[in-house]
């Protein structure tokens, strides 16, 4: 594959208030996937004279000219997302946290214990996201490590850049799904850490992320142990759920009541908490525990449509105070936990937490814009996974994960009149579009769906 030339309309941001919108810009990524050149402005006619001049060995015929209607934008991230859940998602909605992990939830992840049930659904999981734009996925999988193992090869064999983690979990669930042992959980944890190792030796797209589900599903041996795997081995990403519901967050007191209530001193005790560590939710969170996420610096990834189906109560995250402490975050679809698997949808629903915010907190915590949603589904994801030096946005010397919008005709979305300017079209993507407008879908410069 030689070098990769579009020019049009393209879209990034570079921080929660700058949305930077480029209407003829001229995008080059090399043989490696890697962006050499970003050229902000520069005409069509005046493309050829520049390649001579940049010696690129290219043809202007090669460059890609996009239409007025079509645009790239980054990938998405989403940075918390149950793969095991794919084929359970719309089931058990209203239903409080933990009944409905026992009643839904374990049931259906304990079938991954069938490879080849793995395979069939990991397939489409991983199809069903990169169809609707996610570039790169932060998954839990179940407890299973062959399954978490095919999960892992779905991905490379797609293309899809992720995080991969087998789910531990020792206690508080049935019999029927539930780590054998500590030793065995860690065993198997240190296996599929080995497998992503010996097929991604380089992590061009993958990791593994220890995954302990919650500390309600970990005995403390088992925190103990994936803490001291969490220092061993530095470079691992970490993620598990907190702060998500009261049910959780009572039945997490009675188990460890040393801690206060304070799930940030749980984990921090456990080694757990870190620069790499991926909170999900963080729905209630107390002014300590928010200054303790940001003198650990770690990511939150807000799962607004789960937040308002799935757990018990309508929960919205305060995302206008982590952004405001600039805590990083981004935004997760959770999967299972809810109606939808798209980022556009957890882009408006985070919207909707956000006015409900400002109500809630009479004004003070304004809801947010566009802006910041794109943000949030973009480099705020990538820099909760710990790969903004990598992606995120289009800044030269990062990976081309990106997306070839068409928002001219196509699907449900808001039709585009002459007058509109590419602000407005953009505007009418992100709240009405959906994978319908994702026309192609590109992860390191291969692209990976069309
Ligand atoms: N807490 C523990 N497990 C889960 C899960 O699968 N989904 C959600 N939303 N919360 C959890
Ligand atoms: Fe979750």
């Amino acid at each position: 594959m030689g070098h990769q030339l579009f020019h049009g309309t393209v879209i990034h941001s570079r921080g929660p208030a700058e949305l930077i919108i480029l209407e003829s810009a001229l995008l080059i990524v090399d043989a490696n996937g890697k962006i050499t050149n970003l050229i902000e402005d520069i005409s069509r006619d005046k493309v050829s004279v520049l390649l001579s001049a940049l010696e690129i060995p290219t043809s202007p015929e090669n460059v890609r000219y996009l239409p007025r209607g079509q645009f790239i934008i980054p990938g998405f991230v989403d940075t918390h997302n149950h793969a095991p859940q794919w084929a359970q998602r719309g089931l058990g909605q209203s239903m409080h946290i933990l009944d409905w992990l026992e009643k839904v939830t374990f049931p259906n992840e304990a079938r991954f214990r069938d490879p080849e049930y793995a395979r069939r659904v990991y397939t489409s999981c991983v199809d069903g996201f990169l169809k609707q734009g996610i570039t790169t996925a932060s998954y839990y999988g179940s407890l299973h490590a062959e399954a978490t193992n095919i999960l892992a090869d779905i991905c490379l064999a797609k293309g899809q850049r992720a995080l991969v983690g087998k789910c531990n979990m020792n206690r508080n669930a049935p019999d029927y799904y539930r780590d054998a042992s500590v030793e065995s959980s860690l065993k198997d944890t240190e296996a599929c850490i080995e497998h992503i190792r010996r097929i991604d030796p380089e992590s061009k797209l993958l990791k593994h992320v220890l995954t302990p589900r919650f500390a309600i599903s970990c005995d403390p041996e088992l925190l103990d142990g994936l803490g001291k795997i969490a220092a061993a081995n530095q470079d691992l990403p970490i993620q598990t759920h907190f702060n998500e519901a009261e049910q959780e967050m009572n039945f997490l007191q009675e188990l460890f009541p040393q801690f206060k209530g304070s799930e940030a001193d749980l984990y921090e005790h456990y080694g757990l908490l870190n620069e790499r560590s991926i909170l999900a939710h963080c729905c209630h969170m107390t002014e300590y525990e928010m200054g303790r996420l940001k003198e650990l610096d770690c990511g939150v990834a807000h799962c607004p449509v789960s937040n308002m189906t799935v757990g018990g109560g309508f929960m919205a995250a305060p995302v206008r105070d982590f952004l405001r402490r600039d805590i990083k975050v981004g935004l997760g679809t959770d999967s299972g936990g809810g109606f939808s698997s798209s980022i556009l949808d957890a882009m408006r629903q985070a919207l909707v937490a956000s006015n409900a915010r400002e109500v809630m907190s009479q004004g003070k915590d304004k809801g947010l814009d566009i802006g910041e949603l794109f943000y949030l589904a973009t480099l705020g994801g990538a820099k909760v996974c710990g790969l903004d030096t990598k992606v995120g946005n289009f800044e030269v010397g990062k990976e081309f994960d990106g997306l070839i919008i068409n928002a001219d005709g196509l699907g449900v979305m808001t039709m585009l009149e002459h007058e509109d300017s590419t602000r407005t079209i953009f505007d009418k993507f992100v709240m009405t579009g959906d994978d319908r407008n994702i026309k192609e879908v590109y992860v390191c410069g291969s692209q990976v769906w069309a």
